[in-house]
């Protein structure tokens, strides 16, 4: 996978231990960690940077791909691959006040266009809570289709809460994506 991805307003990559009071303050509002999986409540200090700290060996193991997203040089958000169950997991946040101006959606058709021509994946899995209209409405944008319902658990809520999986096979991204050496520059 490419260290940098670079779409029309968006630079995706690596992130730094600099970038960590950033990643706190933007996952550390409840209205971002409440929607995600494994994002602890409150995100103390600290957390930042031993989840930085980790991507380099997951990186070069295959385990998982995290990217920044800059826009006009200031860190908005992250999006990722997770391995899981022999797939690759799409995953992502964009801080609050970047909501609604198609940063995950642009982010996220980068992200997926390159993993398709890098990695030998047959599909991309993503699942969101039912109650998270935002993120089935990027999903579906990228192509994903829904498959099954699930139960998803919250670190933040520490419960199990309402879920809904979804995946992308190839086939589709192709059609469904512009190709990825266009997004990939
Ligand atoms: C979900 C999230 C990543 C979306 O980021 P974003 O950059 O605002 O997404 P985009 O602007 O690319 O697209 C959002 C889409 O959802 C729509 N949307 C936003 N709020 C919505 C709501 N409450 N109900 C229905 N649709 C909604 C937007 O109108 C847009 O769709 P459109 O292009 O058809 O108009 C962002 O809200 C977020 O980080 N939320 C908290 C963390 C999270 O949920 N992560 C994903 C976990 S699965």
């Amino acid at each position: 996978m490419q260290d940098v991805l670079r779409t029309d307003r968006l630079v995706l990559r690596h992130f730094t231990p600099d970038d960590a009071p950033r990643v706190q303050a933007l996952v550390g509002n409840w209205k971002v960690a409440r929607m995600l999986a494994r994002v602890p409540y409150p995100y103390k200090d600290g957390m930042a940077e031993q989840w930085i700290a980790t991507h380099e060996a997951r990186r070069l193991s295959g385990e998982g791909y995290a990217y920044a997203i800059a826009e006009d040089g200031d860190l908005v958000g992250t999006v990722g691959l997770d391995r899981a169950d022999g797939a690759y997991e799409l995953g992502y946040w964009v801080g609050e006040r970047h909501w609604s101006k198609g940063i995950a959606t642009e982010a996220g058709r980068a992200l997926v266009a390159h993993a398709f021509q890098r990695l030998p994946l047959a599909k991309l899995t993503a699942s969101h809570l039912v109650e998270n209209h935002a993120s089935g409405r990027v999903l579906t944008k990228l192509g994903f289709r829904y498959i099954a319902e699930a139960e998803i658990w919250s670190e933040a809520r520490r419960e199990k809460l309402r879920g809904l999986k979804m995946e992308l096979s190839r086939s589709r991204a192709g059609a469904k994506l512009l190709p990825a050496s266009e997004m990939a520059r």
